[in-house]
This record gives C-alpha cells, structure tokens and sequence, in this order.
C-alpha cells in the first residue's frame, strides 16, 4: 500500500467556480484520489479556497461586505458545490486560516534567515482618486508582452505572464477607473527566487516522467530572462497573512500582508494541518504527509492545476520550500490542464459567461457532469464544451449503454426469473472470451488511470460497457430463455455479476450511480477485479436485488434547445 498525498489548485474564493474551472484541477484530482483509494492506497486528498488578496477584497466590495464575512459564507457556498459534485477531499480548508498564517510567517521568517528574502524599496502605482497603493488586480491596462487591454497588475490572463502593476501600459484604477495614478516609493519584501535557479532547473530536469505541458511551462519560465526574476511577495493591503518573522511584527512591514501567491501554496500544508485539527489529531498526523524527516519520505505528492498555475508551482512555491533549508515534502508530479472552452467562446467568470457549478446541479446530477467533463478533459489540447456534444455523449455513453445494460437485465429477471439472481445452467466459451477481453481492456484502464491518462481511461471504461452490452445482445437471454432457461440463467447471473464489476470500475467516474447500482444489488463488496473471473462471481444465484431507478436519463432536443438559450446571455 502506497501512500498518496494530492492537492488541487485551490480555487479563488471570489464567487461559484464554472465548469471549466472544475475540469482544470479539482474534478481530476478527484478522479484521481477516488482510484487511489479503490486500489487500496492510503490517500490524503486536499484542497482550500483561495482567500487573500485583490480578488476576494474586490469580491467583498462588490458585495458590499465585510472581507471576512464575504469569505466565511463563499467558502460554505464553495464547500457545498464541491459535495454536491461528489469532491472527495479528506480537507476542504481555507487560506485564511490560522495554521497558514502560522505557516506563511514561518517559511518567511527561514528564507529570511537564509538569505532568500531580502528588503527592497520598490515603485508601486499610487491612486490619487482612491488614496491608496493600487497592487495586482487593483491595476489594470495593456500587457506590455501581447497587448491585452484588459490584463491585470499581477498576470496577464491572456498570456499568462506575470506582471508588476509598472509594467502595465495605460494603466487604471480598477476601483475607481482613475488614470490619475502616480509611481511613490514603498519598501516590500523580495523572494530572491533567482539565487535557486541552478536548483530549480536541476529538480525540473530530473523530472523526465512530468506530461510536456508542464515541463515545457517551466522551462519556458526558467529560461525567459525574467521568468525566476525575484519578485515582491508582500503588499499594501489589509486582508491577508500580516508580514511578521519569529512571532513579531516584522520591522518596516507594517500594515503590509504577504502576497496571495505567496501564502496560497502553503495552504496545501495549512490545509492538512486543519484537517488534523478537525479529526482531534496531534502534529504528526499531518506532518507525516509534509516533512521527510517524519515519515513523507515515502510519499507520493501528485498536484493538479490549470496551466495557468504552473509557474507558481514549478518555481515560486518550490523556491520557498527549497529556500526554508527545511526537509518539506517537494511535489513528485504535476498534472496540468488545458482550458476547457465554451460553446465557441471562452468560459469567463467576470462576464458570467459559461456554466458555473450551481447551474449545472440544477439541471442535472453530477454525475452526467462528472462523466462529460472527465471523458473531455483538455488534457492534450484546448476542449470546447457544446450542449450538442454533452446531449450526445450522456444520451449515449450513459443512458443507451450502462443504464441501459442494468436496466435490461434487472427487468428481464424481475419479470422471468424473479427478485433474485437465477439459479442453473452453466457458463462456455462465448463467456470465457468475454472474461479475456474484459480482463485486457480493464488492465489497459488501470494503467491509464496510474498515469494519469485521463481521457484513455475514460474511453478504455467506456470500451468496458460496450463489451458488456454487445455481450448481452448476443447471448439474447430473452430469446434463449423460451428453449433454454438455464442457459438464460447463467447469462442473466453472469450479467448481475458484470454490473457489479461496472459499478467498482466506474465509482472514480461517476460515484452517485454507482452507489445507487450498488444498493440496487444489496451488495457492499467494493472489492477491485484484480482477477475478473473471480470478481464475475461475486454476487451468487439467489442473492435478491431490487430494479434501480433509471440510472441516467436522456436529454430531449427541447432541453438542450433550452439550456443553451438560457446560458446565452451569461449570469449578469
Ligand atoms: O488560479 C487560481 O484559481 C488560484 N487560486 C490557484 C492557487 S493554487 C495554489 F497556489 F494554492
Ligand atoms: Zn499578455
């Protein structure tokens, strides 16, 4: 049994997150840690909300309420749609805790003690209009590296590159909208990020096994001049982790907060320290996971992120534990997304463009979300979400083949054999050859899933259930049964015992329905096929089941004409 730490980028608290933030990080951890702990793994699956810096205070703002208070009720808004999409985090914590601001002040106090923060008087962009300093998203104006006239001080959303808010051309107020905007001299704190370049690269270059699009990110970053330039990681604002070293306020720093990225990818440790606080744990049940010296050294850390995040991750985030001179667990592997697009457009939250993650709950359960998302993940490239694309895919690949195979066989035996699996008969050849290609095609799954190969594995599952239904169509039970009951019997039983396996084997997928086939078949063996044939006679002749509901229904033309009209115009 192997021991699995897995993060997903924790999302920004500032409002509902859309499906196509859900589908870059948080659902295929998900996927991820669900598989892990059906092989057996020990698995600790964490994610946060994000909740410092200029998004959530101009969130709150816009809210008009207080930052704290914003936050509180937005992450049990988040919580609620992370359960309600079946999100199986061992913690759901939140950055602005108490264990990260212990944590940020803790990894800031040791860079500093080795050399790797250093005090620097910096040009920051003053609003006269709105009386103060005009960090990151405060600012916003022409990306001086693509020409994006709506990029942000800290990031350039459609470049990706990181910004200082000086770099900006026709720079504004995002508060006010005021040019009148002037450079005043103020002193911050600096991640000397650079000193660890020979490091970094070293540590990125032994990762031979990381998917291109990771790698090739931060090789872009590390080699682009200014890609590890040291950066500023406090700032002129009230809410966020107070700038202090060794349980003092920290001299100069004053009424200056740490930087939202700077604290954000600590919260992955915070994180699990809250979870302990939550179980009654002492320290070493987190640290465990975190510090080699206490056991993390055999601890497989897998993060998940959009790739947008991943400078932060392949370069900030380890510079502040390279830089700590602490044993702090360093991430094993990383998988990035893609953007996932829609409906020929981008999905976009400041526009409410898209559809968010309450919207789908009320149409339709997670799972069809679940399914669509993961077997279109933007794994590879770019993904375009269409209400074409999502009516073919659940008509077909959900109602039409695995609702449809348990729903057959469960009514077929309801009505011939009766409330129980049937007795008699025995299996050949014909099945045999099912069992071979089953055990095949599931091995192929199982290799997909360990590397992550999302949309392989969902295809390869998909494959599965065909196998069952063409298997089932052949063998015609219904047709059999008029001169061969007992051969129907060991076809119907066979059947049972395949919907069972489908519902083991799909659980990481889609874990509401396979509940439901579960207690339809009053079976709680969750038990992995590592052997197909065994795992084919689970469920015995007589074991009484019930016909479930439909499992997945189909989406009419009306529906999706529907839907689409209605997620047209954006949330407003
Ligand atoms: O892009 C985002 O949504 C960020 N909030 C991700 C932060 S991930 C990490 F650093 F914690
Ligand atoms: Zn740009």
């Amino acid at each position: 049994m192997a021991r699995i730490l897995i993060t997903s980028a924790i999302p920004y608290i500032n409002g509902i997150k859309h499906l196509g933030n859900l589908v870059g990080s948080q659902l295929p951890a998900d996927l991820f840690a669900r598989y892990m702990r059906a092989r057996g793994h020990e698995v600790m699956f964490i994610c946060a909300t994000d909740e410092h810096g200029t998004p959530a205070e101009l969130a709150a703002a816009k809210a008009g309420k207080p930052v704290a208070e914003y936050c509180a009720e937005m992450h049990a808004v988040q919580k609620g749609l992370s359960d309600g999409f079946g999100l199986s985090f061992d913690h759901f914590g939140r950055s602005s805790s108490e264990r990260n601001h212990e944590l940020t002040q803790h990894f800031a106090g040791k860079l500093w003690e080795n050399g790797y923060i250093e005090e620097v008087t910096e040009r920051q962009v003053y609003s006269q209009a709105d009386g103060r300093f005009l960090p990151d998203r405060y600012i916003e104006g022409t990306c001086p590296n693509c020409g994006y006239e709506k990029a942000r001080g800290d990031q350039c959303e459609n470049c990706t590159k990181q910004l200082d808010p000086t770099d900006l051309i026709n720079p504004r107020s995002a508060i006010s909208g005021s040019t009148d905007l002037e450079v005043r001299e103020t002193k911050h704190l600096y991640l000397r990020q650079s000193l660890l370049k020979d490091r970094l690269e070293a540590w990125i270059d032994s990762k031979t096994d990381w998917p291109v699009l990771t790698t090739s990110i931060a090789r872009k970053w590390l080699h682009d001049g200014d890609g590890l330039r040291d950066r500023g990681i406090t700032r002129d604002l009230d809410w966020g982790v107070p700038v202090r070293r060794g349980g003092e306020p920290w001299p100069g720093m004053e009424g200056k907060v740490f930087y939202v990225w700077f604290d954000a990818p600590i919260e992955y440790i915070a994180a699990t320290a809250e979870w302990a606080d939550a179980h009654g744990l002492g320290e070493p049940a987190w640290r465990r996971w975190w510090r080699t010296d206490e056991g993390a050294d055999d601890v497989r850390y897998v993060q998940f992120m959009g790739k947008d995040n991943v400078p932060f991750h392949t370069l900030s985030f380890p510079a502040t534990i390279m830089g700590s001179g602490e044993p702090w667990k360093l991430v094993d592997y990383i998988k990035s997304f893609n953007y996932l697009n829609y409906d020929g457009g981008q999905f976009s939250t400041s526009q409410g463009r898209g559809v968010f993650m309450d919207d789908a709950l009320d149409l339709l359960p997670a799972d069809y979300w679940r399914w669509w998302l993961l077997r279109n993940v933007p794994e590879n490239a770019d993904a375009e979400f269409t209400w074409e694309h999502f009516q073919a895919t659940v008509n077909k690949d959900l109602a039409d083949v695995l609702g449809n195979l348990a729903s057959r066989v469960t009514k077929f035996c309801r009505s011939r054999f009766g409330e129980a699996v049937p007795e008699g008969g025995t299996t050949g050849a014909f099945e045999a050859a099912l069992i071979a290609r089953l055990d095949k095609r599931v091995r192929a799954y199982e290799d997909h899933m360990e590397a992550m190969e999302i949309r392989k594995a969902a295809a390869e599952l998909r494959a599965l259930w065909a196998e069952g239904n063409e298997f089932l169509q052949e063998a015609a039970p219904w047709a059999a049964f008029k001169e061969d009951p007992a051969r129907a019997a060991a076809t119907i039983r066979l059947a049972f015992n395949l919907i069972r396996f489908y519902a083991v084997i799909s659980r990481p997928f889609i874990p509401d329905a396979s509940a439901r086939l579960m207690a339809a078949l009053r079976c709680e063996d969750w038990t992995w096929p590592d052997d197909v044939n065994r795992a084919l006679t689970v469920l015995p002749a007589g074991h009484a089941f019930e016909v479930p509901e439909v499992l997945f229904r189909k989406i009419t033309d009306d529906e999706r004409e529907a839907w689409r009209a209605r997620f047209a115009g954006g949330r407003g």
